[in-house]
């Protein structure tokens, strides 16, 4: 097992890759441990749950409400939680913002941990101390950062991810490379039949350098004042699409990377040859979908929580590996999106590097 660890103004987290839930004895209290999880995954592990009330909620993004906080905490206090509780979010994603929300808020805030199940979790979602629900159609609008004082990461778990799921993962690991780390998206490429494979030792190294990315971008800016912004790649244009598609989180951020690396040769900050170098591997991987932008798109991302005064930030790249972060006005996005609309077959293009 190898640890990574985390320090910031707002604590220490240190993130366990690769151990199992044995290795968690020491670093858990011996009562008042509440486990939030949810249906899948306390079908299938809730054997192995170290001792404590478990509290399940629906699988799936539905439940990322205020309410479905509210209502654990109601059900923490009816169980007799108090200032010394300890709260372990056990599952993915969706499990581990619920339950460092729901930590965060119980009486202004008890320990807790998670024991991240799914592959996006254990390279993003689990890692960094954003905790967060939707309001109505707006992604992670109520939340919090607040660090974990740990992540367990059993690479074995993942195993039991549907295939969907496991590209979703796929999609933030491409995300890490893409901005960060141009050896890791040729690697990603190159290992392709092994990934697919979910051989646990290439996905434990694979997994390990995605985590490294994000874990040296949060050090350096825990608050995402600044270089933390990098990690939104994808997610304007993806965030839409996976609320109006239904589409898994990381499959809508890799098409939603596909779409801002084309943007970033649009403006002129790329070169179109690495466009098309991201959009071809991507799609060797599975994980271009091909989705038309919804109506209002442009609507939509000004109320996104990146947007401010006729403008965004946007995450463009200069190059695969190489991330930047620009001022867009609306009214250019829009060009973009007409632009981007009037094509008339997105895939075709893509492979003639129209
Ligand atoms: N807080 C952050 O920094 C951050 C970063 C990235 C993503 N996110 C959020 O994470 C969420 C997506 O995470 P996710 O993809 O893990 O979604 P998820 O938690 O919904 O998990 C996907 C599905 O897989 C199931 N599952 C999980 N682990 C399993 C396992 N080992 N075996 C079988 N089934 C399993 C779940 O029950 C669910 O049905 C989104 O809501 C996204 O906004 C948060
Ligand atoms: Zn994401």
């Amino acid at each position: 097992m190898k640890s990574i660890k985390i320090n910031t103004a707002g604590g220490e987290s240190v993130i366990l890759m690769g151990g199992t839930v044995d290795d968690l004895r020491e670093r858990l209290p011996a009562k008042g441990l509440y486990i939030i999880t949810d249906t899948n995954v306390g079908r299938i592990y809730r054997d192995i749950f170290p001792k404590g009330e478990v509290l399940e909620i629906e699988a799936g993004e539905k439940s990322k409400t205020p309410q479905v906080v509210i209502d654990l905490c109601r059900r923490m206090l009816d169980a007799g939680a108090d200032r010394s509780s300890f709260v372990l979010g056990f599952g993915g994603g969706v499990v581990c913002d619920i339950a460092g929300l729901t930590a965060s808020l119980f009486m202004r805030g008890v320990r807790h941990a998670f024991v991240s199940t799914s592959l996006l979790s254990q390279i993003d979602a689990s890692i960094g101390g954003k905790n967060g629900v939707n309001l109505g159609e707006y992604k992670n609008i109520i939340g919090t950062i607040r660090q974990p004082e740990f992540v367990l990461c059993d690479h074995n778990m993942l195993a039991t991810l549907p295939e969907e799921e496991f590209l979703s993962g796929m999609g933030e690991m491409y995300k890490h490379a893409a901005i960060r780390d141009r050896n890791l998206f040729f690697d990603l490429s190159a290992s392709a039949d092994r990934i697919a494979a979910r051989d646990p030792g290439i996905l434990g190294d694979l997994i390990l350098r995605s985590v490294r990315i994000k874990a040296a971008i949060v050090r350096r800016d825990p608050m995402e004042n600044g270089i933390r912004r990098l990690l939104n790649f994808g997610h304007t244009f993806g965030h839409v699409l996976e609320i109006h598609y239904g589409m898994p989180h990381g499959v809508a951020v890799a098409r939603g990377m596909v779409i801002a690396a084309e943007l970033s040769a649009w403006t002129g900050e790329m070169p179109h040859a690495e466009y098309r170098l991201l959009s071809v591997e991507m799609e060797k991987a599975g994980l271009i979908r091909e989705a038309e932008l919804p109506p209002n798109v442009i609507g939509r991302i000004a109320r996104d929580k990146k947007s401010e005064a006729g403008s965004v930030n946007f995450v463009l790249l200069r190059a695969v590996g190489k991330a930047i972060v620009r001022r867009l006005s609306l009214t250019d996005l829009q060009a973009f999106v007409n632009y981007y609309n009037e094509r008339k077959d997105n895939s075709q293009s893509i492979q003639q590097g129209k």
